[in-house]
Order: C-alpha cells, then structure tokens, then sequence
C-alpha cells in the first residue's frame, strides 16, 4: 500500500485516537478453509507464522517493538516464517537516497539474526525496491538487490515442505499486482508439476484476490487469469496469503481461500489517521501477525493476532 496518500489531517486525528485498542478488541481473529470446518480431523503437520509489511524503519521505536512481536511469535512453536514483502518502510520513492535505503536494510538484517534460527520466505514489496540509483547497473537498483538483501533463491520460486508446496510470488510487475509473463509460464509450470490432490500454499504481496481491497485498492489486477489457472487444477487444494492493504480479510473462490493478514507494522508504525479505529491501526485493522496450521488434508486455520505495540 502506498502510503503517500493516506496521509490527512494528523491534528485532528491525534485528538482522535489516544489509546491503543485493548481487551477483546485484540483477540486472535481465526479464519479457517472449508476443509478446516469439516468434521473429520486432520494431522497437523505445519505451523507457520505469517508477517507481512514490517515497514521496518529507525523511527518510532521501530525495531524494538518489532522484536517484542518476534518474542510473542516464538512462543507458537512455528516451523518457519513466510514474510510477505514491504519488509523496509520504504525504498521505491523518488527522493530515497542510497543511504536511507542502506539503514533500512541494516536494521532488518540486525533483526533477523535475532531469530536465525528459522528459516524465512521472503516475497517482494512494492516498497522493497529502489528505483530511485543512479543506473540499472548500480549495485543496489530494483529487484536483484532486494532479493539479495532477504536471502531468497529469486523474485519468485517454490519449495515443498510436509507434503505442502509453497509458491512465492512477485507481484511487482507492470499494473502492479500482476505476473510477468515469464512468471506465469513459470508458475503454469510449477503447478502442472504437482501430483493431482497437492497441498498448495501461495504468498504473493498484493492480494490476488480480495475483499478490502474493494475498499482501499491494492488488488492484484490479473486475478481473473490467476483464478482461471486455479481453477483447471481445482484437484489441488490452494490456500493464498497476502497483504499490502495491511487491511485482514479472506475471500473465497472457487473453493481457494484468499487470506489477506493485515501489517505488523499497522499504520507503518505510526499512531494512525482519522480512519484509524484506534492508535497504530490502519482503518479497522489491528497491527498484527498470523500463525497458520497446515493440516495433512490441505486444511488450513489462519489466526490473526493484533499485537499492543
Ligand atoms: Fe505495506
């Protein structure tokens, strides 16, 4: 999401909102797959926590807030994390100089090696990249130096774990969300791959379908290719995840749910704005994190826990 734009009247919202929500306002919000609903019970064979938009930056006390969340998801005994991009505050702006976007990065790797006993999968935000170097060939420009700062094998790629696939995505492609061509002829390739009935888990950035996004924008603007795709392999069991929006919400679709997981860092680690229901939210979105529990079955429950700080 970009953030430029929601921006309005801080004087008055100030006033607004003084407090951060507390009691049942921050109760872990659950969401679960059609599959999950049934009665017959599954093994459970991942969890996994999904952060998305950390917007990391040195304001606002920032990292140490940033690391009480990380204390609070250890404690859900995951396997591993899925981070859904926009992991800087922001990069891609015109006036961002390559200073600015070395502190953003320093600070997330400081971070990381605070929890480099997990493995993290990492997807690209629309803020991760900087455009703004001073040529394609400088060392730090777009996409290939986002992805060497977040340790991923490329802007896209696949890996399989419990007997669940997982498919990561770049988003950030011309009418932002979409899919290059050459991801798609990867991605229609990726899935052919899968025996019939695959247990399949897709994190992209922007939604690729969604419900918020009706209200705020931010949706992938290809879904009816990607939903199509989907649905010639509707023997698979698909689970998306997204955010961008850093608004929570699940859509579902030909039965593939659509789990859209609000911001860790809520209003980009700021109190808020007049739509702010309450300090650090965006609108009626809680800062947050979701636990996921995969199920043998291809079942899913997606928890969203708003965090206080
Ligand atoms: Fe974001």
């Amino acid at each position: 999401m970009n953030r430029k734009n929601k921006l309005f009247g801080r004087r008055t919202l100030i006033k607004r909102i003084g407090m951060v929500a507390g009691g049942a306002m921050m109760s872990p919000i659950v969401m679960k797959t059609s599959l999950a609903n049934s009665k017959k019970k599954s093994k459970k064979v991942l969890s996994i926590a999904h952060i998305t938009d950390v917007h990391i930056r040195p304001e606002h006390d920032a990292p140490n807030r940033f690391s009480k969340c990380l204390a609070d998801i250890k404690r859900h005994k995951i396997d591993f994390f899925l981070n859904g991009g926009d992991t800087i505050y922001a990069a891609d702006y015109d006036h961002i100089t390559r200073e600015r976007v070395t502190e953003q990065w320093k600070i997330w790797k400081k971070l990381r090696a605070t929890f480099s006993e997990y493995e993290v999968h990492s997807c690209l935000g629309n803020h991760d990249m900087w455009w703004a170097a001073p040529n394609k060939e400088d060392a730090m420009y777009g996409k290939s130096f986002a992805v060497k700062q977040l340790g991923t094998p490329g802007r896209y790629y696949s890996f399989d774990k419990e007997g669940w696939h997982f498919i990561i995505l770049d988003s950030n492609n011309k009418n932002a969300g979409s899919l290059d061509a050459e991801q798609r002829e990867w991605l229609e390739g990726d899935l052919d791959k899968l025996p019939q009935e695959s247990n399949v888990m897709i994190l992209s950035h922007y939604p690729i379908l969604g419900v918020c996004t009706i209200i705020d924008g931010g949706n992938h603007t290809d879904s009816a290719y990607i939903s199509n795709l989907f649905y010639a392999h509707k023997d698979k069991k698909i689970t998306c995840l997204s955010g961008h929006v850093h608004l929570l919400d699940q859509a579902v679709y030909n039965d593939v749910h659509y789990f859209c997981n609000g911001a860790m860092s809520g209003f980009w680690w700021e109190d808020g704005n007049e739509k702010s229901a309450f300090k650090y939210w965006y609108r009626e979105t809680p800062p947050g994190y979701a636990i996921l529990d995969l199920f043998e079955d291809g079942s899913v429950i997606n928890t969203y826990y708003p965090h206080p700080y």
